[in-house]
């Protein structure tokens, strides 16, 4: 039965709509497998970030947050893309000006076919010299598998995922990009995000001062919840497929 957790409003204004941005998070991903961050039995109530997401807990042991990222690049890699990712991929499609703003690093959007992308916190299917900066290759990470430590072969230095880590500026010219099509969008659509982590939830909001119609697509209602202009409750992945298609047809 399809999904009509959103209004006709919605639907009209995305058909209608010539500038998009969609801003996502973990929530996203959840049903492709991928544990979300903040939600019960998710990655912060298992691990601690302040041991795990931040560059003084890296140099303290590389050996530790090595494996842990590499355990999570390899569980992203064995998950696939569900209907929400290839939704965002259809709406792309449909409007002229797309953007997909993204705080995931499980590189899922990509691999469901997803182009027009800012990626906020980095992606965990690269990594690099901390020293040096050069990027790292698959050999390079070899050690790790058996318990080791990589280094980088040209300078010595310990590699560390390609994410943005607690702490840390996000990749230049990412956040203005994001914010500038913030600001131009008629519609934002802000899925599976508990938007709690800045400035990535300040998205949002830039966008409704923008003068854009914002729509929050979540399992539940999120920090920003009072702020936008419709609360779609439902999982991503029933909900944008269906809205996509109602978008197609009132396009057609
Ligand atoms: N469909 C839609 N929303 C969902 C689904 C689903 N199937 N499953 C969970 N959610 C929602 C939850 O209700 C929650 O609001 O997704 C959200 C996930 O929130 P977080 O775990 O806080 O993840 P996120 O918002 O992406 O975290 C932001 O914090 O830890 C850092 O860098 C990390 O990018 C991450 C950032």
């Amino acid at each position: 039965m399809p999904h009509r957790a959103f209004s006709h409003e919605l639907v009209d204004r995305l058909a209608r709509a010539q500038h998009v941005a969609a801003l996502t998070g973990a929530g996203i991903s959840a049903e492709s497998g991928i544990p979300t961050f903040r939600d019960p039995g998710g990655l912060w109530e298992q691990f601690k970030p302040e041991e795990l997401a931040n560059v003084q807990a890296f140099l303290r042991n590389p050996k530790l947050v090595q494996a842990w990222y590499t355990h999570r690049r390899n569980v992203a890699l064995e998950k696939a893309p569900n209907p929400g990712h290839k939704a965002l991929v259809e709406l792309e499609g449909l409007v002229p000006d797309f953007l997909l703003i993204t705080q995931n690093v499980d590189h899922l959007h990509q691999r469901a076919g997803s182009k027009r992308m800012a990626e906020l916190h980095g992606n965990i299917t690269r990594s690099y010299c901390i020293d040096c900066g050069k990027t790292a290759t698959e050999q390079e990470m070899t050690p790790i598998a058996s318990g080791g430590v990589a280094q980088c072969s040209a300078c010595g230095g310990y590699i560390r995922p390609d994410v943005v880590w607690f702490g840390e500026m996000l990749p230049e010219g990412v956040m203005e990009w994001a914010g500038e099509a913030a600001q131009r969008a008629e519609v934002f659509l802000s899925i599976g995000t508990s938007a709690v982590v800045y400035p990535a939830a300040g998205l949002p909001l830039l966008a409704k001062e923008g003068g854009a119609y914002v729509a929050e697509i979540n399992i539940e209602a999120s920090a920003i919840a009072g702020y936008v202009d419709e609360v779609v409750l439902g999982k991503a992945g029933e909900v944008l497929p269906a809205l996509v298609q109602a978008v197609r047809e009132k396009r057609a």
